[in-house]
């Protein structure tokens, strides 16, 4: 019944969907990433794709081909890069889920040749914090219904109810790295925070998370948008 309440809403809706790491460069040779395999996001676009909505895949650099269904996808590698293509692909849409692990700093500058050692001396380098997509997102004055992501070590709800206070999503999805669930593993385990309080999903595989936490953002939009 959810999964088919999530069907009639999201028909022809038009959801945009990050995925993966981000990179940033550091010379022609090196950059920092993390271990974001990508995995998550692309379940939930395959998801919101079989409920019937237009998908928009915006890509970090991932191995992960496109998932069946999906409109169009959007390879970038940076933060700077993503920003853009999701505020491009999200002028015109009704939802934005951010499953990204857009990396928080970036090099402030890029060596444009490889860096080399130094005889022992230490190598500092310096960041400057990269662009908060959903950030941008929720300062517009028309802007698409937003989910965001909260993978956190320690201290998940709390840090979780405090984007989405911080950032104004309307919901945000949140779960615990490690112990054999979220980055780089097979299963995850969500609970989701919105207005209207917390909700579980369970331990699952992430196509089947996916499917579910889909089904809940398309009752939520329904509630809110419908
Ligand atoms: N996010 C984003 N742009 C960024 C960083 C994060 O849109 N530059 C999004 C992520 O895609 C995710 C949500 O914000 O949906 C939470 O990401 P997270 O890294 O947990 O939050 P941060 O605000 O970066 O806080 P911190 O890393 O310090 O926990
Ligand atoms: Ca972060």
């Amino acid at each position: 019944m959810v999964a088919s309440l999530g069907h009639a809403v999201l028909r022809g809706r038009k959801v945009v969907v990050s995925a993966g790491p981000t990179y940033e460069d550091i010379d022609p040779v090196r950059f920092i990433g993390n271990r974001s395999s990508g995995r998550m996001g692309f379940a939930v676009a395959e998801a919101a794709a079989q409920a019937g909505a237009e998908v928009t895949l915006v890509a970090g650099p991932v191995s992960l081909a496109t998932p069946p269904g999906v409109a169009h996808r959007v390879d970038v590698r940076s933060a700077t890069q993503m920003r853009d293509a999701v505020v491009a692909a999200t002028a015109n849409a009704d939802i934005y889920i951010g499953a990204a692990a857009v990396g928080d700093y970036r090099p402030a500058e890029v060596s444009d040749h490889k860096i080399k050692k130094r005889d022992g001396a230490a190598l500092e380098l310096s960041l400057a914090e990269n662009p908060d997509i959903l950030g941008t997102l929720a300062a517009q004055t028309v802007r698409p219904f937003l989910v965001g992501f909260a993978a956190e070590t320690h201290d998940v709800e709390r840090y979780a109810r405090d984007k989405l206070a911080r950032k104004g999503l309307d919901m945000i999805a949140a779960n615990q790295v490690g112990g054999g669930l979220g980055f780089e593993a097979a299963d995850n385990a969500l609970t989701l925070y919105g207005p209207e309080g917390a909700i579980e999903l369970p331990r699952a595989s992430k196509t089947e998370l996916a499917r579910q936490l889909v089904a809940k953002i398309a009752e939520r939009y329904a509630a809110v948008r419908g």
